[in-house]
Protein backbone atom coordinates (compact mmCIF):
# COMPACT_ATOMS: atom_id res chain seq x y z
CA UNK A 1 0.00 0.00 0.00
CA UNK A 2 1.36 3.34 -0.71
CA UNK A 3 1.07 6.29 1.96
CA UNK A 4 1.31 9.86 1.36
CA UNK A 5 4.35 10.88 2.21
CA UNK A 6 5.45 14.12 4.00
CA UNK A 7 8.87 15.74 4.87
CA UNK A 8 11.16 15.07 7.18
CA UNK A 9 10.53 16.66 10.86
CA UNK A 10 6.69 16.70 9.92
CA UNK A 11 4.05 16.14 13.17
CA UNK A 12 1.69 13.44 13.01
CA UNK A 13 -0.95 14.09 15.60
CA UNK A 14 -3.95 13.57 16.99
CA UNK A 15 -6.93 15.94 18.71
CA UNK A 16 -8.60 16.24 21.49
CA UNK A 17 -10.70 18.80 23.64
CA UNK A 18 -11.24 18.88 27.04
CA UNK A 19 -14.85 19.00 27.62
CA UNK A 20 -15.51 16.01 24.93
CA UNK A 21 -13.12 13.71 26.93
CA UNK A 22 -11.85 14.58 30.23
CA UNK A 23 -15.33 13.56 32.52
CA UNK A 24 -14.35 14.58 36.56
CA UNK A 25 -17.12 17.69 35.56
CA UNK A 26 -17.00 18.46 39.48
CA UNK A 27 -14.11 16.81 40.61
CA UNK A 28 -11.37 18.55 42.83
CA UNK A 29 -12.72 21.77 42.37
CA UNK A 30 -13.42 22.11 39.75
CA UNK A 31 -16.43 24.70 38.22
CA UNK A 32 -19.20 24.36 36.19
CA UNK A 33 -18.66 25.42 32.66
CA UNK A 34 -21.31 26.46 30.25
CA UNK A 35 -21.50 23.11 28.57
CA UNK A 36 -22.01 21.41 32.34
CA UNK A 37 -25.02 23.34 32.35
CA UNK A 38 -26.43 23.08 28.86
CA UNK A 39 -25.54 19.51 29.06
CA UNK A 40 -27.24 19.28 32.02
CA UNK A 41 -30.67 20.89 30.51
CA UNK A 42 -33.11 18.04 29.82
CA UNK A 43 -33.55 18.21 25.57
CA UNK A 44 -30.16 19.96 24.67
CA UNK A 45 -27.91 17.08 23.98
CA UNK A 46 -28.71 14.06 21.88
CA UNK A 47 -30.13 10.94 24.40
CA UNK A 48 -29.52 13.54 27.08
CA UNK A 49 -25.86 12.17 27.43
CA UNK A 50 -23.42 14.57 29.03
CA UNK A 51 -19.41 15.13 29.55
CA UNK A 52 -19.82 14.36 33.16
CA UNK A 53 -17.89 11.23 32.72
CA UNK A 54 -17.10 10.66 29.07
CA UNK A 55 -13.69 9.24 28.20
CA UNK A 56 -12.77 9.31 31.76
CA UNK A 57 -9.55 11.10 31.34
CA UNK A 58 -9.18 13.18 34.13
CA UNK A 59 -8.45 9.63 35.67
CA UNK A 60 -6.72 8.03 33.58
CA UNK A 61 -4.93 9.68 30.37
CA UNK A 62 -1.96 7.30 30.82
CA UNK A 63 -4.14 4.41 28.78
CA UNK A 64 -4.54 6.95 25.76
CA UNK A 65 -1.04 8.25 25.87
CA UNK A 66 0.21 4.25 25.57
CA UNK A 67 -2.11 3.98 23.22
CA UNK A 68 -0.62 7.02 21.26
CA UNK A 69 3.07 6.00 21.55
CA UNK A 70 2.26 2.39 20.27
CA UNK A 71 1.06 4.04 17.19
CA UNK A 72 4.21 6.33 17.08
CA UNK A 73 1.94 9.96 17.18
CA UNK A 74 4.62 12.93 17.52
CA UNK A 75 2.02 15.26 18.55
CA UNK A 76 -0.85 15.38 21.18
CA UNK A 77 -3.43 18.41 20.54
CA UNK A 78 -5.49 19.17 23.64
CA UNK A 79 -6.95 21.09 25.87
CA UNK A 80 -7.29 22.49 29.26
CA UNK A 81 -10.53 23.26 30.93
CA UNK A 82 -10.90 27.34 31.95
CA UNK A 83 -12.75 25.84 34.86
CA UNK A 84 -11.01 23.38 35.76
CA UNK A 85 -7.73 25.79 36.39
CA UNK A 86 -9.81 28.91 37.70
CA UNK A 87 -13.37 27.34 39.01
CA UNK A 88 -15.09 31.45 38.67
CA UNK A 89 -13.48 31.88 35.39
CA UNK A 90 -11.29 34.29 37.25
CA UNK A 91 -8.90 34.96 40.50
CA UNK A 92 -8.94 31.61 42.82
CA UNK A 93 -6.55 29.02 41.09
CA UNK A 94 -7.66 25.21 41.90
CA UNK A 95 -4.03 23.76 42.16
CA UNK A 96 -5.34 20.13 41.60
CA UNK A 97 -6.72 21.71 38.03
CA UNK A 98 -3.19 22.73 37.23
CA UNK A 99 -1.71 19.22 38.73
CA UNK A 100 -3.75 17.43 36.42
CA UNK A 101 -2.42 19.46 33.27
CA UNK A 102 1.26 19.04 34.67
CA UNK A 103 1.13 15.31 34.92
CA UNK A 104 -0.53 15.08 31.62
CA UNK A 105 2.08 16.99 30.17
CA UNK A 106 4.82 15.00 31.97
CA UNK A 107 3.62 11.84 30.35
CA UNK A 108 3.36 12.79 27.02
CA UNK A 109 6.91 14.00 26.81
CA UNK A 110 8.11 10.53 28.55
CA UNK A 111 6.74 9.14 25.96
CA UNK A 112 8.43 11.81 23.36
CA UNK A 113 5.09 13.25 22.38
CA UNK A 114 4.75 17.17 21.58
CA UNK A 115 1.76 18.52 23.26
CA UNK A 116 0.08 20.93 21.46
CA UNK A 117 -2.10 22.94 24.04
CA UNK A 118 -5.43 25.18 23.18
CA UNK A 119 -6.30 27.23 26.23
CA UNK A 120 -9.93 27.92 24.54
CA UNK A 121 -12.25 24.89 22.98
CA UNK A 122 -15.25 26.22 23.71
CA UNK A 123 -15.88 25.04 27.93
CA UNK A 124 -16.67 28.77 29.11
CA UNK A 125 -16.69 28.80 32.81
CA UNK A 126 -20.33 29.25 34.02
CA UNK A 127 -19.10 31.84 36.37
CA UNK A 128 -18.35 34.55 33.27
CA UNK A 129 -20.99 33.51 31.44
CA UNK A 130 -23.37 34.89 34.51
CA UNK A 131 -21.06 37.96 35.26
CA UNK A 132 -20.35 39.46 31.74
CA UNK A 133 -22.28 37.06 29.30
CA UNK A 134 -19.32 35.00 28.23
CA UNK A 135 -17.35 37.08 25.16
CA UNK A 136 -19.80 39.87 25.00
CA UNK A 137 -18.48 41.20 28.08
CA UNK A 138 -15.11 43.01 26.56
CA UNK A 139 -13.85 41.71 30.22
CA UNK A 140 -13.72 38.57 29.33
CA UNK A 141 -11.13 39.36 26.82
CA UNK A 142 -8.34 40.30 29.38
CA UNK A 143 -9.68 37.10 32.02
CA UNK A 144 -9.17 34.80 29.02
CA UNK A 145 -5.77 36.25 28.79
CA UNK A 146 -5.50 36.37 32.72
CA UNK A 147 -5.74 32.94 32.30
CA UNK A 148 -3.88 32.23 29.82
CA UNK A 149 -1.13 33.53 31.77
CA UNK A 150 -2.07 31.50 34.62
CA UNK A 151 -1.29 28.40 32.36
CA UNK A 152 1.85 28.91 30.27
CA UNK A 153 3.40 30.43 34.11
CA UNK A 154 2.88 26.79 35.07
CA UNK A 155 3.52 24.50 31.59
CA UNK A 156 5.28 26.65 29.51
CA UNK A 157 8.77 24.94 30.91
CA UNK A 158 7.41 21.87 28.97
CA UNK A 159 4.81 23.05 26.55
CA UNK A 160 6.35 25.11 23.43
CA UNK A 161 3.42 24.91 21.02
CA UNK A 162 0.16 27.00 22.00
CA UNK A 163 -3.22 27.66 20.83
CA UNK A 164 -4.94 30.55 21.95
CA UNK A 165 -8.58 29.44 20.82
CA UNK A 166 -10.32 26.35 19.19
CA UNK A 167 -12.69 27.71 15.89
CA UNK A 168 -14.10 31.57 17.22
CA UNK A 169 -16.41 31.16 14.93
CA UNK A 170 -18.96 27.97 15.73
CA UNK A 171 -18.39 29.06 19.39
CA UNK A 172 -19.75 32.70 19.35
CA UNK A 173 -21.87 32.08 15.98
CA UNK A 174 -23.66 28.66 17.40
CA UNK A 175 -23.52 30.18 20.80
CA UNK A 176 -24.67 33.46 20.08
CA UNK A 177 -26.33 33.50 16.66
CA UNK A 178 -27.60 30.60 15.41
CA UNK A 179 -28.55 29.58 19.45
CA UNK A 180 -27.48 25.72 18.82
CA UNK A 181 -25.13 25.83 21.68
CA UNK A 182 -24.21 27.31 25.05
CA UNK A 183 -25.24 30.12 25.64
CA UNK A 184 -28.47 29.98 23.34
CA UNK A 185 -29.03 32.84 22.07
CA UNK A 186 -30.35 34.00 18.55
CA UNK A 187 -28.60 37.55 18.72
CA UNK A 188 -26.95 39.00 16.26
CA UNK A 189 -25.95 42.07 17.91
CA UNK A 190 -24.24 39.88 20.61
CA UNK A 191 -22.64 37.62 17.93
CA UNK A 192 -20.47 40.13 16.67
CA UNK A 193 -19.74 42.33 20.12
CA UNK A 194 -18.21 38.16 21.28
CA UNK A 195 -16.73 37.47 18.00
CA UNK A 196 -14.99 41.03 18.21
CA UNK A 197 -14.56 40.23 22.14
CA UNK A 198 -12.93 36.69 21.54
CA UNK A 199 -10.50 37.65 18.86
CA UNK A 200 -9.32 40.43 21.57
CA UNK A 201 -8.79 37.78 23.81
CA UNK A 202 -6.79 36.19 21.77
CA UNK A 203 -4.59 39.07 21.09
CA UNK A 204 -4.30 39.94 24.38
CA UNK A 205 -3.49 36.02 25.24
CA UNK A 206 -0.78 36.21 22.78
CA UNK A 207 1.38 38.98 24.87
CA UNK A 208 0.52 37.21 27.75
CA UNK A 209 1.98 34.12 26.09
CA UNK A 210 5.16 35.46 24.39
CA UNK A 211 6.28 37.87 27.85
CA UNK A 212 6.10 34.42 30.16
CA UNK A 213 7.69 32.42 27.26
CA UNK A 214 9.75 33.97 24.77
CA UNK A 215 10.46 30.30 22.97
CA UNK A 216 6.68 29.57 22.41
CA UNK A 217 5.17 29.15 19.46
CA UNK A 218 1.95 30.61 19.46
CA UNK A 219 -1.14 30.33 16.69
CA UNK A 220 -4.81 29.79 16.97
CA UNK A 221 -7.09 27.60 14.97
CA UNK A 222 -9.82 28.46 12.69
CA UNK A 223 -12.09 26.56 10.94
CA UNK A 224 -12.32 27.09 7.60
CA UNK A 225 -14.80 26.22 5.03
CA UNK A 226 -14.57 26.69 1.60
CA UNK A 227 -18.05 28.36 0.39
CA UNK A 228 -19.01 27.55 -3.39
CA UNK A 229 -22.50 29.24 -4.52
CA UNK A 230 -25.37 26.61 -4.85
CA UNK A 231 -26.50 27.75 -7.85
CA UNK A 232 -24.80 30.01 -11.25
CA UNK A 233 -27.38 32.69 -10.65
CA UNK A 234 -26.25 35.90 -9.31
CA UNK A 235 -27.63 36.20 -5.72
CA UNK A 236 -26.22 32.64 -4.72
CA UNK A 237 -22.93 33.90 -6.28
CA UNK A 238 -23.31 36.95 -4.03
CA UNK A 239 -24.75 34.81 -0.82
CA UNK A 240 -21.56 32.86 -1.48
CA UNK A 241 -19.38 35.59 -1.22
CA UNK A 242 -21.24 37.06 1.80
CA UNK A 243 -21.14 33.75 3.34
CA UNK A 244 -17.41 33.23 2.93
CA UNK A 245 -16.74 36.36 4.56
CA UNK A 246 -18.74 35.87 7.35
CA UNK A 247 -17.71 32.39 8.45
CA UNK A 248 -13.75 32.74 6.94
CA UNK A 249 -12.62 36.00 6.00
CA UNK A 250 -14.24 37.95 9.48
CA UNK A 251 -11.53 35.86 11.74
CA UNK A 252 -8.81 35.33 9.05
CA UNK A 253 -8.67 39.21 7.47
CA UNK A 254 -8.71 40.37 11.45
CA UNK A 255 -5.98 38.57 12.61
CA UNK A 256 -3.88 38.46 9.83
CA UNK A 257 -4.55 41.63 8.20
CA UNK A 258 -5.90 43.87 10.89
CA UNK A 259 -9.26 44.71 9.54
CA UNK A 260 -12.61 43.21 9.08
CA UNK A 261 -13.72 42.18 5.67
CA UNK A 262 -14.92 45.00 3.79
CA UNK A 263 -18.65 44.02 1.94
CA UNK A 264 -19.83 42.49 5.28
CA UNK A 265 -18.41 44.93 7.32
CA UNK A 266 -20.59 47.57 5.21
CA UNK A 267 -23.52 44.83 5.33
CA UNK A 268 -23.55 44.53 9.05
CA UNK A 269 -23.62 48.34 9.75
CA UNK A 270 -26.12 47.98 12.05
CA UNK A 271 -24.89 45.29 13.94
CA UNK A 272 -21.09 46.33 14.32
CA UNK A 273 -19.61 46.07 17.73
CA UNK A 274 -17.75 48.72 18.65
CA UNK A 275 -13.97 48.77 18.47
CA UNK A 276 -11.63 50.70 20.56
CA UNK A 277 -8.54 52.30 19.33
CA UNK A 278 -5.77 49.78 19.16
CA UNK A 279 -8.19 46.83 19.41
CA UNK A 280 -6.98 45.43 15.83
CA UNK A 281 -3.78 45.83 16.54
CA UNK A 282 -3.83 43.91 19.50
CA UNK A 283 -6.09 41.24 17.70
CA UNK A 284 -3.48 40.97 14.53
CA UNK A 285 -0.18 40.19 16.96
CA UNK A 286 1.99 38.09 14.25
CA UNK A 287 1.83 34.44 14.89
CA UNK A 288 4.12 31.64 15.07
CA UNK A 289 1.15 29.30 12.79
CA UNK A 290 -2.11 29.08 11.61
CA UNK A 291 -4.06 25.99 13.13
CA UNK A 292 -6.62 25.14 10.35
CA UNK A 293 -9.63 22.92 10.95
CA UNK A 294 -10.85 21.42 8.33
CA UNK A 295 -14.07 19.21 7.43
CA UNK A 296 -15.90 19.98 4.17
CA UNK A 297 -16.49 22.77 1.76
CA UNK A 298 -20.51 23.59 2.10
CA UNK A 299 -22.95 25.30 -0.98
CA UNK A 300 -24.60 28.89 0.27
CA UNK A 301 -27.58 30.49 -1.42
CA UNK A 302 -29.80 33.76 -1.43
CA UNK A 303 -32.52 33.87 1.38
CA UNK A 304 -34.40 37.29 2.28
CA UNK A 305 -34.98 36.64 5.76
CA UNK A 306 -31.60 36.61 7.08
CA UNK A 307 -30.73 40.64 7.79
CA UNK A 308 -27.08 41.90 6.44
CA UNK A 309 -26.32 37.86 5.47
CA UNK A 310 -28.82 37.33 2.70
CA UNK A 311 -27.15 33.77 2.65
CA UNK A 312 -27.68 30.80 3.95
CA UNK A 313 -25.27 28.04 3.97
CA UNK A 314 -26.15 24.04 3.75
CA UNK A 315 -24.69 22.48 6.60
CA UNK A 316 -24.59 19.63 7.71
CA UNK A 317 -28.08 17.02 7.03
CA UNK A 318 -29.91 14.71 9.31
CA UNK A 319 -29.25 11.27 8.19
CA UNK A 320 -28.67 8.70 10.97
CA UNK A 321 -25.92 7.16 8.92
CA UNK A 322 -23.30 8.26 6.26
CA UNK A 323 -24.68 7.63 2.70
CA UNK A 324 -23.50 8.26 -0.76
CA UNK A 325 -25.93 11.47 -2.93
CA UNK A 326 -25.40 12.12 -6.53
CA UNK A 327 -21.90 9.98 -6.29
CA UNK A 328 -20.60 11.69 -3.49
CA UNK A 329 -19.50 9.62 -0.21
CA UNK A 330 -21.20 12.00 3.20
CA UNK A 331 -20.13 11.08 6.40
CA UNK A 332 -22.14 9.99 9.79
CA UNK A 333 -22.63 13.92 10.95
CA UNK A 334 -23.51 14.88 7.39
CA UNK A 335 -20.37 16.10 6.09
CA UNK A 336 -19.81 15.42 2.05
CA UNK A 337 -15.91 14.18 1.60
CA UNK A 338 -14.55 15.58 -1.08
CA UNK A 339 -10.69 15.97 -0.38
CA UNK A 340 -9.19 18.53 -3.09
CA UNK A 341 -10.99 21.37 -1.12
CA UNK A 342 -8.55 20.67 1.62
CA UNK A 343 -5.28 21.34 -1.55
CA UNK A 344 -7.34 24.47 -2.92
CA UNK A 345 -8.29 25.65 0.69
CA UNK A 346 -4.48 25.03 1.52
CA UNK A 347 -3.00 27.01 -1.51
CA UNK A 348 -5.43 29.99 -1.24
CA UNK A 349 -3.94 30.62 1.87
CA UNK A 350 -0.69 30.32 0.84
CA UNK A 351 -1.45 33.20 -1.64
CA UNK A 352 -3.46 35.16 0.56
CA UNK A 353 -2.00 35.47 3.40
CA UNK A 354 1.57 34.79 2.85
CA UNK A 355 3.22 31.98 2.73
CA UNK A 356 2.22 30.79 6.75
CA UNK A 357 3.51 28.56 8.68
CA UNK A 358 0.29 25.89 9.04
CA UNK A 359 -0.67 22.76 10.88
CA UNK A 360 -4.09 20.63 10.12
CA UNK A 361 -4.97 20.86 14.09
CA UNK A 362 -8.32 19.10 13.14
CA UNK A 363 -9.12 16.79 10.49
CA UNK A 364 -11.47 13.40 10.75
CA UNK A 365 -14.62 11.62 10.55
CA UNK A 366 -17.50 10.26 11.94
CA UNK A 367 -18.45 6.81 10.52
CA UNK A 368 -20.58 4.24 11.73
CA UNK A 369 -18.73 1.38 13.63
CA UNK A 370 -19.54 -1.99 15.12
CA UNK A 371 -17.49 -4.27 17.19
CA UNK A 372 -16.81 -7.09 15.48
CA UNK A 373 -15.06 -10.16 17.18
CA UNK A 374 -13.08 -7.34 19.13
CA UNK A 375 -12.30 -5.25 16.23
CA UNK A 376 -13.79 -2.51 14.21
CA UNK A 377 -13.57 -2.26 10.71
CA UNK A 378 -13.86 1.34 9.44
CA UNK A 379 -12.88 1.24 5.55
CA UNK A 380 -14.26 4.22 4.95
CA UNK A 381 -12.44 6.25 7.56
CA UNK A 382 -9.33 5.06 6.40
CA UNK A 383 -10.11 6.27 2.84
CA UNK A 384 -11.01 9.65 4.31
CA UNK A 385 -7.95 10.30 5.68
CA UNK A 386 -6.19 8.60 3.02
CA UNK A 387 -7.61 11.16 1.00
CA UNK A 388 -7.22 14.07 2.63
CA UNK A 389 -3.81 13.10 3.79
CA UNK A 390 -2.80 12.91 0.08
CA UNK A 391 -4.00 16.70 -0.99
CA UNK A 392 -2.01 17.75 2.29
CA UNK A 393 1.38 15.93 0.84
CA UNK A 394 0.13 17.45 -2.63
CA UNK A 395 -0.29 20.85 -1.17
CA UNK A 396 3.35 20.48 0.67
CA UNK A 397 5.02 19.75 -2.71
CA UNK A 398 3.21 22.94 -4.12
CA UNK A 399 5.18 25.22 -1.68
CA UNK A 400 2.19 25.13 1.24
CA UNK A 401 4.45 25.42 4.93
CA UNK A 402 2.12 22.67 6.01
CA UNK A 403 4.48 20.88 8.94
CA UNK A 404 1.73 18.61 11.18
CA UNK A 405 -1.42 16.93 10.95
CA UNK A 406 -3.61 16.11 13.88
CA UNK A 407 -6.16 13.57 13.41
CA UNK A 408 -9.90 14.41 14.87
CA UNK A 409 -9.70 12.72 17.33
CA UNK A 410 -7.58 10.26 19.05
CA UNK A 411 -10.68 8.19 20.53
CA UNK A 412 -14.78 8.85 20.22
CA UNK A 413 -15.70 11.08 22.06
CA UNK A 414 -18.70 13.61 23.03
CA UNK A 415 -19.74 15.28 20.31
CA UNK A 416 -21.24 18.39 21.43
CA UNK A 417 -25.10 18.19 20.94
CA UNK A 418 -24.51 15.10 19.11
CA UNK A 419 -23.74 13.24 22.36
CA UNK A 420 -22.14 9.92 22.24
CA UNK A 421 -24.15 8.87 19.05
CA UNK A 422 -21.30 10.27 16.80
CA UNK A 423 -18.01 8.32 16.33
CA UNK A 424 -14.82 10.16 15.24
CA UNK A 425 -12.05 8.24 17.37
CA UNK A 426 -9.06 6.58 15.58
CA UNK A 427 -9.52 4.45 18.69
CA UNK A 428 -12.88 2.95 19.29
CA UNK A 429 -14.23 3.66 23.35
CA UNK A 430 -16.77 1.14 24.43
CA UNK A 431 -18.34 4.07 27.02
CA UNK A 432 -20.16 1.55 29.77
CA UNK A 433 -16.85 0.04 30.42
CA UNK A 434 -13.90 2.75 29.14
CA UNK A 435 -12.26 -0.16 26.73
CA UNK A 436 -10.44 0.85 23.83
CA UNK A 437 -10.01 -0.77 20.82
CA UNK A 438 -7.70 0.18 18.13
CA UNK A 439 -9.96 0.62 14.73
CA UNK A 440 -8.27 -0.04 11.62
CA UNK A 441 -7.89 3.73 11.06
CA UNK A 442 -5.50 3.76 13.84
CA UNK A 443 -3.36 0.87 12.83
CA UNK A 444 -3.65 2.15 9.42
CA UNK A 445 -2.29 5.65 10.82
CA UNK A 446 0.41 3.57 12.32
CA UNK A 447 1.40 2.14 9.36
CA UNK A 448 1.67 5.27 7.40
CA UNK A 449 3.70 7.11 9.31
CA UNK A 450 6.05 4.04 9.46
CA UNK A 451 6.46 3.81 6.35
CA UNK A 452 7.40 7.60 5.57
CA UNK A 453 10.37 6.70 3.29
CA UNK A 454 12.01 9.62 4.06
CA UNK A 455 12.30 9.80 8.03
CA UNK A 456 11.62 6.05 8.90
CA UNK A 457 9.53 6.92 12.47
CA UNK A 458 12.80 9.27 12.89
CA UNK A 459 10.18 12.44 13.53
CA UNK A 460 9.20 12.08 17.23
CA UNK A 461 10.16 14.47 19.52
CA UNK A 462 13.88 13.69 20.66
CA UNK A 463 15.22 17.40 22.65
CA UNK A 464 12.75 20.08 24.18
CA UNK A 465 12.11 22.59 23.43
CA UNK A 466 12.06 21.81 20.14
CA UNK A 467 13.61 24.72 18.17
CA UNK A 468 12.93 22.64 14.82
CA UNK A 469 9.45 23.84 14.15
C1 LIG B 1 -14.91 20.70 15.40
C2 LIG B 1 -14.64 20.85 16.87
C3 LIG B 1 -14.26 19.57 17.56
C4 LIG B 1 -15.07 18.39 17.07
C5 LIG B 1 -15.10 18.35 15.57
C6 LIG B 1 -15.87 17.19 15.01
O1 LIG B 1 -15.68 21.76 14.95
O2 LIG B 1 -13.56 21.77 17.07
O3 LIG B 1 -14.36 19.77 18.95
O4 LIG B 1 -16.32 18.40 17.64
O5 LIG B 1 -15.64 19.55 15.06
Amino acid sequence: MAYPQFPQGFLFGAATAAYQIEGGWNADGKGPSIWDTFAHTPGKVVNGDTGDVACNTYHDFQTDINIMSDLGLSAYRFSVSWPRVLPEGKGRVNPKGLDYYNRLVDALLEKNIRPFVTLFHWDLPQALMDECGGFVGRDCAGYFADYAAVVVKSLGDRVKNWITINEPWEHVCEGYFLGTTPPGRQNPWQYFRAAHHILLGHGMAVDRIRAISPDAQVGITLSLTPIFPKTDAAKDRQAARVADQFLNDFYLDAILRGKYPELLWNRMWLFRPRVEPGDMQIISRPLDFLGVNFYSREYAHYVWYIPFLQAWVDGSFTAEEETIINGMQYTASGREVFPPALYDLLLRLKDEYGNLLMYITENGAAFTDRVENGQVHDPLRVAYLEGYMEQAARAIRDGVNLKGYFIWSLTDNFEWTLGFAKRFGLVYVDYATQQRIIKDSGTWYRDLIRNQDCHTNTNRLRVAPFKDV
